[in-house]
C-alpha cells in the first residue's frame, strides 16, 4: 500500500505533488518520488525515506506530473526500487501487488529489456511502453496481461498533456477544478474546497488532460458517465492541534469520538438495518489488526447479552478458510480506513455466498462502503497516527449498539450505553498516570499484558499497540492460560500489566498476578475494582471508573494507548510513523 498523486493544469505539479503526497504518508513512508514532464521531458526525482526528503524536487518546472510514497513489498526501500518507474518514453506510479510480475519480467528480459529496479511494479511501464497506440488503449492492453491489484498512474512522453490512470482491488479518487485535474489513491490528498472529486470503480479507467474536463471509461473504453461525490474538505485538513504527535492528539479526542459514532439504531435512517439486525441468526465479524480487537470485543458482547452465535475472524484467515456462510448471516466488516485488502475480500465472499454485509468504518466512500449492503460509520474523524487509538473505541460504540440491537431482536437486552460517555472522559484523564511506568518498560525484555474475559481483549490491544510504536516484543494473554506455558518467559525483565475491571473475575486475575511477582516480574494493574489496589504486590496501579465488565476495553484501552505512546517516545521512536508499517494496508 503506497500513496498515488498525479496533476495536470495551470499550475506547476511539483508542490501539489509534493503537498498531496504528504498527506498520504499514512500509507507508506519507506521511500518517495516525483516524476514531472516539461517540454516532453520527463524529470524523476527519488529518495529512500519520507517525503520531506524530496524537497529539493519543489522547484521542478512543468505543469504535469505524478507522484508517489512506498512501502515496500517487492523490493527493498531504496532510492532504485522507489517510485516512479520509467521505460523508454512510459512513467508510472503504483499501488498494489502485480501477481504474475516475475513471468511478464522474464518475459521482457527475454526480448533484451533491461530492469532497474526489484519492484513488481517496473514491468507495467515496459508492459504500456511495448503497445501500440494512444496512452489510454496502451494501458488498457497492459491491464490486460497483468494479474493482481494495482492503482496506476501514467505518464506518456508521447502524450504530454495527459495522465491515464486506472485501478483494480486499490483505490483512485479524481478530482478537477479550475486550476487543473489530480488523481489521487485517497481523497484527503486532494481534498480542497470547491474542488469536485469523483470516485474510480474497479476496472475503470480515466484521462486527465490539461484544459478539458476528466473523462471516464468502462473496462471496454465506453465513456462512463460520472457523479462527483459529497465530501467534506475541511475534515480533511487535520493539524496536530498544539500537540507534539497525532497519536496524543487522537487518544485526547476518543470522547468525542465516541459519543459522535454511538448510533441510535431505532432511527428512521437505520430502520432497514435494524430489521436485519433483529432476524440475523449468524454473526461473522471480519477485521485486520485493532479492528479485529474491536470485533473480539463485540463478539464477546454478542455472546453475553444476545446470546448468538457470533464468531470474529482475522480477515486474512476467513477468505482463505472455505467458510461456512449459513443463510441470515450477517457479517461485520470492521476497517478504520475501508480500504484494507483482506477485509474486503472477507466481506467480499462473504457477500458472495449470500450473506448481508455491515461496514463499520470511518472512512466515507470507502471501497467497503461501496461493496457493503448496510453502513455504520464511525465518526472518530481523520486519524492520522499509524496506530489506530479512537478509531477503535469508536467502533467499540457502534459494535456495542450492533450487538445491543440484536438482543433486542432476540427479546434480550444489553445494559445500555450512554454511562459510558462520563467514563471515558474520566477514563483519559486518568490515562496520564502511565506516564511514571515508563522506566519499568523502556529497557524491558519483553512485556506480557494479562486479562480474562473482556480484560482478554483489551490485553491484545494494549499488546499490539505497544509492539506497533515501541517494537517491544509484548504478549496480550488469557489471565488463566498463563500458567500453561508462557510462565517460563516471565523474570525480572518482564513488565506485566494486569486489566482487572471484572469484579467476579478478579481474584482469578489476580492469582496471575501472584504467580508472576513471585517469577520477579514488576506488576502494573489497570483496574476499577478497587479492592485490587490493596495487593502489595503491584507496582502501580491506575484507577478507572466503574462499568459494564464487558464494555471495559472502551475505558481500559486508554490507559494502555497511553503506556504505549510514553515507552514509544522514551525509546525514541516516532509514534505516528512506526518503521515497516503503513496506515492503510491495501494488499494482500
Ligand atoms: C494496519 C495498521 C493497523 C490497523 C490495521 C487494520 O495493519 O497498521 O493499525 O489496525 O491495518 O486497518 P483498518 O483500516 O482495516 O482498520
Amino acid at each position: 500500500m503506497c500513496g498515488i498523486v498525479g496533476y495536470v493544469g495551470e499550475r506547476r505539479a511539483a508542490p501539489i505533488l509534493l503537498d498531496g503526497l504528504q498527506r498520504l504518508e499514512y500509507r507508506g513512508y519507506d521511500s518517495a518520488g516525483i516524476a514531472v514532464m516539461r517540454g516532453g521531458q520527463i524529470t524523476v526525482v527519488r529518495r529512500k525515506g519520507r517525503v520531506k526528503g524530496l524537497s529539493e524536487a519543489r522547484s521542478l518546472e512543468g505543469k504535469i506530473g505524478i507522484g508517489h510514497t512506498r512501502w515496500a513489498t517487492h523490493g527493498a526501500p531504496s532510492e532504485r526500487n522507489a517510485h516512479p518507474h520509467v521505460c523508454g518514453k512510459i512513467c508510472i506510479v503504483h499501488n498494489g501487488i502485480i501477481e504474475n510480475a516475475a513471468a511478464l519480467r522474464t518475459a521482457c528480459e527475454a526480448r533484451g529489456e533491461l530492469f532497474a529496479s526489484d519492484t513488481d511494479s517496473e514491468v507495467i511501464a515496459h508492459l504500456i511502453a511495448a503497445e501500440k497506440g494512444d496512452l489510454l488503449h496502451a494501458v488498457r492492453a497492459a491491464c490486460e496481461r497483468m494479474v493482481g491489484s494495482y492503482a496506476v498512474a501514467v505518464l506518456s512522453q508521447e502524450e504530454p498533456e495527459t495522465i491515464v490512470c486506472t485501478r483494480r482491488a486499490s483505490p483512485l479518487v479524481v478530482g478537477c477544478d479550475g486550476d487543473g485535474l489530480y488523481v489521487a489513491s485517497d481523497i484527503p490528498a486532494i481534498a480542497a474546497k470547491g474542488r469536485k472529486v469523483y470516485v474510480l470503480e474497479d476496472g475503470e479507467f480515466s484521462v486527465l488532460r490539461q484544459g478539458r474536463p476528466p473523462r471516464f471509461y468502462s473496462g471496454a473504453l465506453l465513456p462512463v458517465e460520472k457523479t462527483e461525490i459529497d465530501y467534506d474538505a475541511a475534515e480533511d485538513v487535520p493539524a496536530k492541534g498544539g500537540f507534539r504527535h497525532f497519536m496524543k492528539k487522537e487518544i485526547a479526542e476518543v470522547p468525542e469520538a465516541v459519543s459522535r459514532s454511538l448510533p441510535d439504531l431505532r432511527k428512521g435512517e437505520y430502520s432497514a438495518l435494524y430489521e436485519v439486525l433483529c432476524q440475523t441468526k449468524y454473526l461473522h465479524i471480519v477485521a485486520c489488526g485493532t479492528a479485529y480487537h474491536s470485533g473480539l470485543c463485540m463478539n464477546y458482547v454478542t455472546h453475553r447479552f444476545a446470546r448468538l452465535p457470533a464468531e470474529a475472524y482475522v480477515a486474512s484467515e476467513y477468505r482463505y478458510m472455505d467458510p461456512i456462510v449459513p443463510a441470515d448471516t450477517l457479517l461485520v466488516a470492521v476497517s478504520q480506513s475501508g480500504e484494507t485488502a483482506d477485509t474486503l475480500a472477507a466481506a467480499a465472499l462473504a457477500k458472495e455466498r449470500g450473506a448481508k454485509v455491515l461496514a463499520v468504518t470511518n472512512v466515507p466512500y470507502s471501497s467497503l462502503e461501496r461493496l457493503s449492503d448496510f453502513v455504520l460509520p464511525t465518526y472518530a474523524g481523520r486519524e492520522i497516527a499509524v496506530a489506530a487509538t479512537k478509531s477503535f473505541n469508536a467502533q467499540l460504540a457502534v459494535l456495542y449498539a450492533v450487538a445491543g440491537a440484536v438482543a433486542a431482536g432476540r427479546g434480550l437486552s444489553a445494559p445500555p450505553l450512554a454511562p459510558l460517555l462520563p467514563a471515558v472522559r474520566e477514563a483519559l484523564a486518568m490515562a496520564e498516570q502511565v506516564r511514571s511506568w515508563v522506566p519499568y518498560f523502556v529497557g524491558a525484555k519483553s512485556v506480557f499484558f494479562l486479562g480474562r474475559g473482556a480484560d482478554y481483549f483489551a490485553a491484545l490491544e494494549g499488546s499490539l499497540k505497544l509492539k506497533e510504536i515501541s517494537y517491544l516484543p509484548s504478549e496480550g494473554y488469557p489471565a488463566g492460560e498463563l500458567k500453561h506455558g508462557t510462565l517460563a518467559l516471565v523474570d525480572g525483565r518482564t513488565p506485566v500489566v494486569a486489566i482487572v475491571t471484572d469484579p467476579v473475575l478478579a481474584d482469578k486475575t489476580m492469582n496471575a498476578v501472584h504467580e508472576v511477582y513471585a517469577r520477579g516480574a514488576a506488576v502494573f494493574l489497570i483496574t476499577n475494582v478497587p479492592e485490587c489496589l490493596s495487593c502489595a504486590e503491584v507496582t502501580a496501579s491506575v484507577l478507572l471508573p466503574k462499568c459494564e465488565p464487558a464494555y471495559s476495553p472502551m475505558i481500559t484501552s486508554l490507559p494502555l494507548q497511553m503506556l504505549a505512546y510514553y515507552v514509544a517516545i522514551a525509546r525514541g521512536n516516532d509514534p505516528d510513523k512506526p518503521r515497516n508499517l503503513a496506515k492503510s494496508v491495501t494488499v494482500e
